[in-house]
C-alpha cells in the first residue's frame, strides 16, 4: 500500500512529534548544554491533534470561477504558505512564520494581476471571492481550516480599503518612484530594521498618494496604512517574486521582533510569594515557574521576541515593588518564554517551514540555551534591536540562521533543527 493511500484510509491517525536534536557540529561547541542527550524527546504533546485531523487533502478544491487572480503563477509562494501555515502549527506559528508569509503571497500575487489590469486592488466583490478560493487551496495542501480567524484575513487585504489610489499609472504620478525603489530594492533584513530606510519610503510614498484623497480628512493615519499595501503591491511588481518574498518577510520581521506576542496574565501568584526580601524563595520561584509555565503555552516565538518578553515581564515585576531580580535567582533564561521546556527560540529571521514526506514539518530553532533572562535596568526600557545593551554573550543577532551574519561574541548558538515526525498508525 503506497503512503499516499494509507493518508486516503485515514483510518487512524496519531501524529506524534518527535524531538530529534541533530546537533550541526560537534559537542564541544556547547559544553554548557548539561547532558546534550540525543534521545528523542517527546515534543508539543498538548497539542496533539484529535485522530481525525486530515492529512493532505490532495483533492484540488472547488473554486468559485469568481476570482481573476492567477494562483498558479504564485504556485511556489502558496506552498510555502500553506507548510508555514501546517494544521496544528498554524496557531503556534501565525505570528512569526505563517501570517506574514500569507500577507507577502497576498500581495505578490496581487502585484503580479496589476501587470495586466493597471490596478493594485481589487474590488470587494472580486475581494470575497479570491480570498475564499485562497484559502480553500491553501487548505488543500494541508494548512489550517482557521487562517481567517488565525490571521485575521478579510476580504479588505485584497481591496483598497480607504487609499484613494489604486490606479498604476495614477500612483506612479503621486510618487518618486525611483526613490522608492532604490531604498527597497535591496534590502538587508538586518540594517533595515534599524535603519527602515524602505519603510520610511513606503511611509513617505503612502502620505504621497493619501494626500490625492478628494476629501481630505483631520486624521489620515488610517489611509496612510491603507496605502502603504498598496505601495507594496506595486513594489512588489518591480521586483522579482522571490526578492519580492524576502523584502516583505523581511519589513515584517523587523515589526514582529519588536514586540512580545504573549499574553500576559494576572500576576498575583508572584506578587503574593516575591516580596521585596524574597523571604520564601521556594515559594517565588514556584510561582514564577508556574507563571512562565502558562506563557510557555501560547507560541513559538523569535530570540528577539523572547527578550522583548523577557523585558515585559520584568518591567511588570518592577511595578509591583519586586526589585530583587528574580529572573535570576529563579533561573529563568529565554528559551523559558518559547513554547514548552525544550524551548525552541526561532531566529530572528525564521526561516520557512520545510515538508518532507518522511519527516514532515521541520522549521529550524536557534537555541540559545540558558541565557539568562536579562533583567531590565532603568535605563533600557525597550529591547531594541539596534541599540543594544545587552551583553549576554550569545545574544542572538538580528540575524538569520546564516552562521556569516552571528555576532563574533557568539559562542554558545546552536542551531539544530527541530524535526516534527509524523507517525501514521493504522489501526
Ligand atoms: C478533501 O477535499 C474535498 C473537496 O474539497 C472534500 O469534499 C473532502 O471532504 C476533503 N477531505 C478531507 C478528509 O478533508
Ligand atoms: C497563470 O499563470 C500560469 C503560470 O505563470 C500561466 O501558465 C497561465 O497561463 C496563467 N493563466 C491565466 C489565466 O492567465
Ligand atoms: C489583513 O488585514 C488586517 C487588517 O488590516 C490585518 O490585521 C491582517 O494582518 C491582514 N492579514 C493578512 C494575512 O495580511
Ligand atoms: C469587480 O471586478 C470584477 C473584475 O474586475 C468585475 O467583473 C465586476 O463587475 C466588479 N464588480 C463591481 C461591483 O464593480
Ligand atoms: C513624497 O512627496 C514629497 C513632497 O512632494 C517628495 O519630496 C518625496 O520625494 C515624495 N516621496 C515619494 C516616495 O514619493
Ligand atoms: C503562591 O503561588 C502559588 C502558586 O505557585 C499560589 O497557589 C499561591 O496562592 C501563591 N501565594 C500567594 C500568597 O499569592
Ligand atoms: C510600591 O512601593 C511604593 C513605596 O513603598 C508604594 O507606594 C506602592 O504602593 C507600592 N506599589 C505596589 C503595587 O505595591
Amino acid at each position: 500500500m503506497t503512503r499516499r493511500a494509507e493518508f486516503e484510509m485515514g483510518l487512524f491517525l496519531v501524529l506524534q512529534f518527535m524531538f530529534m536534536l541533530s546537533l550541526c557540529s560537534s559537542e564541544e561547541l556547547l559544553p554548557e548544554i548539561s547532558s546534550p542527550d540525543t534521545s528523542p524527546q517527546p515534543f508539543l504533546p498538548f497539542i496533539a491533534p484529535s485522530p481525525m485531523v486530515p492529512f493532505i487533502n490532495t483533492t484540488i478544491p472547488k473554486l468559485s470561477g469568481l476570482c481573476s487572480l492567477n494562483f498558479t503563477a504564485s504556485e511556489g509562494l502558496i506552498q510555502t504558505t500553506s507548510h508555514n501555515c501546517w494544521t496544528v502549527f498554524a496557531p503556534l506559528l501565525a505570528n512569526v512564520m505563517c501570517c506574514p508569509q500569507l500577507d507577502a503571497t497576498l500581495t505578490i500575487t496581487l502585484g503580479k494581476a496589476s501587470k495586466e489590469t493597471g490596478l493594485l486592488a481589487l474590488n470587494r466583490t472580486q475581494s470575497k471571492h479570491c480570498v475564499s478560493d485562497l484559502e480553500k487551496i491553501l487548505v488543500g495542501k494541508g494548512a489550517s481550516s482557521k487562517l481567517r480567524s488565525i490571521c485575521s484575513l478579510y476580504s479588505s487585504n485584497l481591496t483598497a480599503s480607504s487609499c484613494p489610489v489604486i490606479n498604476v499609472d495614477e500612483f506612479e504620478s503621486a510618487v518618486d518612484t525611483s526613490k522608492l525603489l532604490l531604498a527597497c530594492e535591496k534590502v538587508d533584513p538586518v540594517k533595515e530594521c534599524c535603519e527602515q530606510a524602505c519603510q520610511n519610503a513606503i511611509l513617505d510614498a503612502a502620505t504621497n498618494i493619501t494626500l490625492k484623497a478628494s476629501e481630505p480628512l483631520t486624521d489620515n493615519s488610517v489611509r496612510i496604512n491603507d496605502c502603504k499595501n498598496v505601495v507594496q503591491r506595486w513594489l512588489a511588481t518591480k521586483l522579482e517574486p522571490s526578492q519580492a518574498k524576502e523584502t516583505l518577510r523581511g519589513l515584517a520581521n523587523c515589526k514582529i521582533n519588536r514586540v512580545c506576542p504573549l499574553v500576559f496574565p494576572d500576576m498575583r501568584d508572584i506578587s503574593g510569594n516575591c516580596s521585596n526580601e524574597l523571604s520564601n524563595q521556594m515559594g517565588c520561584c514556584g510561582a514564577m515557574e508556574s507563571y512562565v509555565s502558562h506563557l510557555q503555552k501560547q507560541a513559538l516565538i523569535t530570540n528577539l521576541q523572547a527578550l522583548d518578553c523577557a523585558t515585559s515581564l520584568g518591567t511588570k515585576l518592577q511595578k509591583l515593588n519586586i526589585t530583587k531580580n528574580v529572573f535570576s535567582v529563579c533561573h529563568i533564561s529565554l528559551k523559558d518564554f518559547s513554547l514548552q521546556e525544550s524551548g525552541c527560540l526561532l531566529p530572528s529571521l525564521p526561516s520557512d517551514a520545510i515538508f518532507d514526506q518522511d519527516t514532515g514539518i521541520s522549521f529550524t530553532c536557534d537555541l540559545n540555551d540558558n541565557i539568562p533572562a536579562p533583567w531590565p535596568s532603568s535605563s533600557s526600557s525597550s529591547a531594541s534591536t539596534c541599540k543594544k545593551p545587552v551583553t549576554i554573550p550569545a545574544l542572538p543577532a538580528a540575524a538569520s540562521s546564516q552562521p556569516g551574519l552571528y555576532n563574533e561574541g557568539v559562542t554558545r548558538l546552536v542551531i539544530f533543527v527541530l524535526s516534527l515526525v509524523l507517525v501514521i498508525l493504522l489501526s
